[in-house]
């Protein structure tokens, strides 16, 4: 007897968007009491992008959804949810999902937008996934996009040269038949003792940030925490061929990929050239790899994300079996 492998979804398009606007440590260091040096040596990142005033969450969303589109081979009507993780959005009412659906011409999709900082993207993709296991979507369209130059403090050097915009779009497609699911299950939570480590608030709101907890947090917790992600897909750690973490800091990054036993592995390391972007970030520095060839096709890749609330989620993922279709700008 033919066994039917239980309902699920996969992957099957990767899109990014990016300001054209390239600042560099330098120029920054004309703006604050700064230095390429110790930018580079404490947080790896040696550009970031910046919008313009005309570039919003929804706007740098629907540039990303339009790649991922494109490289899914689908139109905007083939997709039924749209979902939009931000912590910079000002779309409250239509949200930025309704802005990328009506600008996209979707047609009547389901709209969600959700907030969760930095695991953002990873808490959206559980959530289309459940949404396609429960038969309520055909096709979800997620996506990661964050104007944090819009909440930076630019006078405050110790948060104004992580900051960084832009955005990063998946798509998830329901399995048929046969074919077994290739988004693993998510493990998510938060961290009660963590909630003001990160916050965005005040009149104008501001992203401020009490640096070495969360530094000494991600040092002693995040690899656990990864691990359990790898346990909870069932599969042996190692097995997956990418590592995509939030990109928050290189010096979290590189001990994190080290615990894991990533040496010899694909570890995206997108802030070096992105910065920090919050619920962008991986699915941007994933598209990113995935658009330049140097991920192969259906390949497993580990999703983290950590951050503001104080939350994280993950799952493990197969990658589009495609080859990418070269994405405009
Ligand atoms: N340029 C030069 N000097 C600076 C800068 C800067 N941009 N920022 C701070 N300093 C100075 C401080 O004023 C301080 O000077 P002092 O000793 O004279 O008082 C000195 O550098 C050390 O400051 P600390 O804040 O203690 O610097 P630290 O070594 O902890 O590095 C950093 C700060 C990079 C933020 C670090 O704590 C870290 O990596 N934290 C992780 C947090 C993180 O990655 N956040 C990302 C956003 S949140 C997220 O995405 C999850």
């Amino acid at each position: 007897m033919t066994e039917i492998a239980a309902r699920g979804s996969h992957i099957v398009g990767l899109g990014h968007y990016q300001p054209e606007r390239v600042l560099t440590n330098d120029e920054l260091s004309t703006l604050v009491d700064t230095s390429d040096e110790w930018i580079t040596t404490r947080t790896g990142i040696k550009t970031r992008h910046i919008a313009t005033a005309d570039e919003t969450v929804a706007s740098m969303a629907t540039e990303a959804a339009r790649n991922a589109l494109a490289d899914a081979g689908l139109e905007p009507t083939d997709i039924s949810m749209v979902i939009v993780a931000s912590t910079s959005s000002t779309h409250r009412s239509p949200n930025a999902a309704a802005r990328v659906a009506t600008t996209l011409g979707v047609g009547g999709p389901a709209i969600l937008d959700i907030n969760t900082a930095c695991s953002g993207f990873e808490y959206g993709v559980a959530l289309a996934d459940q949404a396609i296991r429960a038969g309520a979507a055909e096709r979800v369209l997620v996506v990661g996009s964050e104007k944090l130059s819009a909440i930076t403090d630019w006078t405050d050097r110790t948060t104004c040269v992580l900051t960084a915009d832009g955005a990063g779009a998946a798509i998830l497609e329901a399995t048929s038949g046969e074919a077994k699911p290739e988004v693993g299950p998510v493990l998510w939570g938060s961290v009660p003792e963590m909630l003001d480590a990160i916050r965005v608030d005040g009149d104008p709101e501001i992203f401020s940030q009490e640096g070495r907890t969360i530094y000494r947090w991600a040092i002693t917790e995040a690899a656990g925490i990864a691990r359990r992600i790898v346990e909870t897909s069932g599969i042996a750690l190692a097995d997956i061929d990418v590592f995509a973490f939030h990109q928050a800091n290189l010096r979290i990054i590189e001990p994190l990929a080290e615990a894991l036993g990533a040496t010899g592995k694909i570890v995206i390391r997108d802030i070096v050239e992105s910065g920090n972007t919050s619920a962008a970030s991986v699915p941007l520095g994933l598209s990113k790899a995935w658009h330049r060839g140097e991920l192969p096709p259906g390949s497993q890749a580990l999703l983290f994300g950590f951050g503001g609330g104080f939350t994280y989620a993950g799952q493990v993922v197969r990658l589009p079996r495609h080859t990418p279709v070269p994405q405009a700008g």
